[in-house]
């Protein structure tokens, strides 16, 4: 148990995160973001009522709960303001004291959606398959230097500066592209009311992290997006721009690693994708669209259909010694229901090799072939149990068979999108 819970995904995404957070974020003080952008779309269901979040982090649906957007978080300032406004009208209290937002902040500015579109466009059959919301042209700003923050919106003169340096270049390469350019005008009179919005916001959200967890209060830290789209680790250069994994949590929020650190991998019972890029245990029959139709596999930014398959073993092997995972949350079990057998991989052959651990950058290796077991399915609906040995046997076989593969126990299983739809092994909060 411990006072600092980083919640990171062991997969491509879109693995539940946003449940967990939510539910775990009941009881936590301070919820933190830190990393991605809108890219993100956390859906979480509270009485039935679906909330979509892409920027705030999930904490703000309960009261009591302090969020803060980290300084290696891209700002879409436009939809942030908008999801502001709507959880405001949905009843939840968006007042400073409830919401820090980093000062330092990159902000993902109307080129960087235009560069991202174009370039994808340009990339044809290569392209990436991005959520076109900015997101790596926006990393790339930050990196390059040229990046406007979310503390030059408060400014009319630095900002107009900023823009006055930076904006010639960008447009040179929209123009590159066949766009059209911006122009500064336009940007300003966009970006000036958003500054005076968010002035009573930001924040050095480095000293609020630290200082919570000086006074020995529970932190939660959300990532968005999963391990295999991490920039470094994943599956490159078909990933996100952004460090996804736990550990990085403490880096990009600006705070050293805090004692008592639990890291719990959020893992669906089975693999989902959006966008490009290889995914060996992919299933373009009827196991995917099972898996689509039942679990509702439509992006939650762009509602693309996700590609689904198998439950990868060797891939959240390494996805969970990547986190340091010490704690899982198996996501979605009930989505199985209604097959006869269900298909695992438990491993890879690459020529005479069996790999039961596999780097990412192994999935395009045209040798490599994913090793297929299939374990008993169930047909009952598993939504409803609220007691682990109310599961069917075979339900309860395959839990005990991944709680075994990836030798991490798995505290928290869900078995639906409901907040009740959830079965606790283990207390994860002190
Ligand atoms: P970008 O983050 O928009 O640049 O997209 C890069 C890759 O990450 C694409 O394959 C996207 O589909 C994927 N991606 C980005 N955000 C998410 C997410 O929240 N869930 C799942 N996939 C994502």
């Amino acid at each position: 148990m411990s006072r600092c819970l980083v919640v990171a995904g062991l997969q491509w995404g879109d693995e539940g995160k946003g449940k967990v957070t939510d539910l775990l974020g009941t009881r936590a003080d301070v919820v933190a973001r830190y990393q991605g952008g809108a890219n993100a779309g956390h859906t979480v269901v509270v009485s039935g009522r679906k909330v979509v979040l892409h920027q705030v982090p999930s904490g703000v649906l309960t009261p009591t709960v302090r969020c803060v957007i980290g300084p290696a978080v891209v700002l879409d300032p436009e939809t942030l303001l908008d999801e502001m406004s709507s959880l405001a009208a949905a009843g939840h209290d968006i007042v400073p004291e409830r919401l820090a937002i980093s000062r330092a902040a990159n902000l993902v500015l109307p080129y960087h959606k235009a560069l991202d579109r174009l370039r994808e466009s340009a990339a044809g059959v290569d392209r990436i398959g991005t959520t076109g919301r900015g997101i790596g042209p926006a990393y790339e700003d930050m990196v390059g230097r040229r990046g406007v923050r979310a503390a030059d919106l408060c400014d009319a003169d630095r900002l107009r500066a900023r823009l006055a340096s930076v904006l010639p270049e960008r447009n040179a390469l929209i123009r590159h592209f066949g766009g059209d350019a911006l122009a500064q005008d336009d940007l300003m009179d966009l970006l000036l009311p958003v500054g005076r919005t968010l002035a009573p916001y930001l924040a050095d959200t480095g000293a609020v992290l630290s200082e919570a967890l000086g006074e020995g209060r529970r932190v939660l830290f959300e990532s968005a997006q999963g391990t295999l789209l991490d920039v470094l680790h994943g599956t490159y250069p078909y990933v996100t721009s952004s460090l996804t994994t736990a550990m990085a949590a403490f880096p990009l929020s600006g705070i050293g690693v805090p004692r008592d650190t639990a890291v719990l991998g959020i893992l669906k019972a089975y693999t989902t994708r959006v966008g490009g890029g290889p995914f060996p245990t992919e299933d373009s029959g009827d196991l995917g669209a099972h898996l689509r139709t039942r679990g509702a596999e439509f992006g939650a930014t762009t509602g693309r259909p996700r590609r689904c398959g198998a439950l990868d073993l060797p891939a959240l092997r390494f996805a969970i010694r990547v986190n340091g995972a010490t704690h899982l949350a198996l996501m979605k079990l009930d989505v199985l229901g209604g097959l006869d057998r269900i298909p695992v991989c438990t491993a890879y052959r690459a020529g005479a090799q069996t790999l039961h651990v596999v780097h990412p950058d192994r999935f395009s290796d045209p040798d490599l072939v994913p090793v297929i077991e299939e374990v008993p399915g169930w047909t009952e609906d598993l939504r409803g149990v609220r007691d682990e040995d109310d599961l069917p046997g075979p339900a309860r076989e395959y839990l005990r068979r991944i709680e075994e593969a990836l030798a991490v126990p798995v505290s928290l299983l869900s078995l639906g999108s409901d907040r009740a739809d959830t079965v606790f092994r283990s207390d994860l909060w002190p």
